[in-house]
């Protein structure tokens, strides 16, 4: 099972979004798919709620940190996808000692054969959660808003990165996937190509461009190109669809070793 984290230590910039389609394109191509909530609940609640009728004992995220997931299941919430949502008591994590963060590396270590691929979605500050997240994950992706974005974010979110490897010296970090892009703007258009030329590689080729049916595809508990009727949602669908491709690509060659 290969664990990718969706990160940046900046909210609204897309971590969610991006988490979830991740989720259900790998998903629809056949890998099994465990998608894990250490946010405040925005992964849960684009899924169908727990029927009244269902009193199986589903994980709930906090307990990776502390280990009371033992005998516990996550709960399948599509084909091939399955969910550790977010409980109250994740927000209680980052006030627990340092070492929990080595919880869900260990917790999640034991689903390795139920699972070809984890994805967690992280909240957006570095405490506990976060460093949960980088210490169990074998990569890492970080979505930015490119119209908030200032160059002097990406040296610090470089050194986090760092220093998540004196512990987890297998993190790999895919690269930062420009987000939320206005394509009315040439000043964002243009910035592109340059951002590309300063950072190499740790750049991604895509970007997501802001269009309004993703946010309401996923209100709606549906990937972007589940519903692609009109124009604009169909070039959503392409762009999410290739923006998550080339992560699965990074991902599964090795990037960033
Ligand atoms: N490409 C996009 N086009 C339009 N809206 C988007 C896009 N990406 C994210 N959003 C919206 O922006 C807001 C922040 O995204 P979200 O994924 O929740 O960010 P984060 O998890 O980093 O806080 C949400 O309302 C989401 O629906
Ligand atoms: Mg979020």
């Amino acid at each position: 099972m290969d664990i990718l984290s969706v990160s940046n230590q900046k909210g609204g910039v897309g971590k969610t979004t991006i988490d979830i389609h991740l989720a259900i394109r790998a998903a629809e191509q056949g890998k099994r798919v465990l998608i894990v909530d250490f946010d405040e609940g925005d992964v849960s609640q684009v899924f169908p709620e727990v029927a009244e009728t269902d009193e199986k004992n589903y994980i709930q995220s906090s307990q990776l940190f502390d280990g009371s997931y033992v005998g516990g299941i996550p709960r399948q919430v599509a084909p091939n996808l399955w969910l550790i949502e977010a409980d109250l008591a994740i927000l209680d994590v980052d006030d627990m000692p340092l070492e929990a963060m080595y919880g869900p590396r260990d917790a999640l270590a034991t689903f390795a054969d139920q699972f070809d691929l984890c994805i967690i979605d992280t909240p957006p500050n570095l405490q506990r959660r976060m460093l949960g997240a980088l210490v169990a994950s074998d990569a890492v992706v970080t979505p930015f808003n490119i119209s908030r974005f200032t160059l002097a974010r990406i040296p610090k979110l470089l050194n986090t990165i760092e220093s998540i490897r004196e512990v987890n010296p297998n993190l790999r970090l895919l690269g930062f996937l420009p987000n939320l892009v206005n394509s009315r703007s040439s000043n964002e258009i243009e910035a592109l190509p340059g951002l590309r030329e300063m950072y190499g590689d740790a750049m991604f080729e895509e970007a997501i461009i802001y269009r309004s049916c993703v946010s309401t595809s996923l209100a709606e508990g549906k990937a972007v190109w589940q519903q692609a009727r009109s124009g604009a949602q169909r070039a959503a669908a392409a762009e999410m669809k290739a923006a998550c491709d080339a992560v699965f690509e990074r991902l599964y060659s090795g990037f960033g070793a």
